[in-house]
């Protein structure tokens, strides 16, 4: 995605509802965003209501439908920006720039893929599940949370896939009992995948590289940082990749598993 691409963009909340522990969806109305976004990439935010706070916050799109001119955020809410988004209502506005960065791509030919989210992790695969659905490709995934109450997309994975998704919950409320890695491996070992796709924790998006790289199967994570200025100036989102540092904004979100330096 080039930079002439990226649109600034007044969202309009449609809706903004609690989904789990300290987890929300935020339903906006963003035309120009919504028509221009590719699975994988954000949005980044000016969170309204923080004079004190000029940097926005990056945000990937969990559903987007550009017929409509709308985009749904899964956010935890974790710190100042995320807390302050819980109090938007419908009708309130908010500053996006988006789409922004680099998204999944299956390779060409792909037949078969694994989709691992971890926590809201899960949000940034959905539009890449529904795509590779679209393409004809099949598609496991395996979702990891904490507990059964912050399987907040499991709704719409059952629903998308036609199927529920493999779970697991560290604390065994629901699916399988520990993390997610261990059903991934357990699909890795059972299917000729062509594509893994993984987000979540870093450690997560570590393991599951790993075993990609074992089973010979192309593998993309999506690298969190930190974003300052999300347009590639400032270099406060540095991944380290084989190719030299990497900008998260820009060249990611989405790496090769194989060139992230871990
Ligand atoms: C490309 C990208 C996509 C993202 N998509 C989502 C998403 O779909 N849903 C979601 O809930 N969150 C997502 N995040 C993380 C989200 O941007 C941060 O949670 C948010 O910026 C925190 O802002 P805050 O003001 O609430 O936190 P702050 O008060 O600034 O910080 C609170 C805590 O959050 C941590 N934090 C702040 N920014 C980040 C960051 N960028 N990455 C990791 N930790 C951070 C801080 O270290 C601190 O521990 C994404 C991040 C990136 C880079
Ligand atoms: S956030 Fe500034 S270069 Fe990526």
């Amino acid at each position: 995605m080039e930079h002439n691409q990226l649109v600034c963009e007044d969202a309009r909340v449609l809706a903004n509802e609690g989904v789990g522990p300290r987890l929300f969806v935020v339903s906006l109305e963003s035309p120009r965003i919504a028509a221009r976004l590719q699975p994988g990439q954000f949005v980044h935010l000016q969170v309204p209501g923080m004079p004190d706070h000029i940097l926005r916050r990056p945000f990937s799109v969990f559903d987007c439908d550009p017929q409509a001119g709308t985009l749904d955020i899964l956010y935890q809410d974790l710190g100042y920006g995320s807390h302050r988004m819980t109090d938007l209502c419908a009708g309130d506005v908010a500053s996006q720039i988006g789409p922004v960065g680099h998204g999944w791509q299956a390779p060409t030919g792909t037949e078969r893929a694994l989709l691992i989210g971890g926590g809201v992790g899960a949000a940034p695969l959905f539009l890449h599940a529904k795509a590779l659905l679209a393409a004809g490709v099949a598609v496991d995934v395996v979702l990891g949370a904490a507990t059964k109450a912050a399987l907040a997309t499991y709704d719409a994975y059952t629903a998308l896939l036609g199927h529920a998704p493999v779970v697991a919950t560290d604390d065994g409320s629901f699916g399988f009992s520990g993390f997610c890695t261990q059903p991934a491996a357990d699909l890795l070992a059972a299917h000729a995948y062509d594509h893994v796709a993984c987000c979540g924790p870093e450690p997560l998006m570590r393991i599951v590289a790993q075993m990609a790289a074992d089973a010979q199967v192309e593998c993309q994570v999506s690298m969190e940082r930190r974003m300052a200025c999300g347009v590639g100036a400032c270099l406060s989102c540095v991944v380290d990749t084989t190719d030299g540092k990497r900008r998260a904004c820009v060249d990611g979100p989405v790496f090769e598993s194989s060139k992230v330096v871990w």
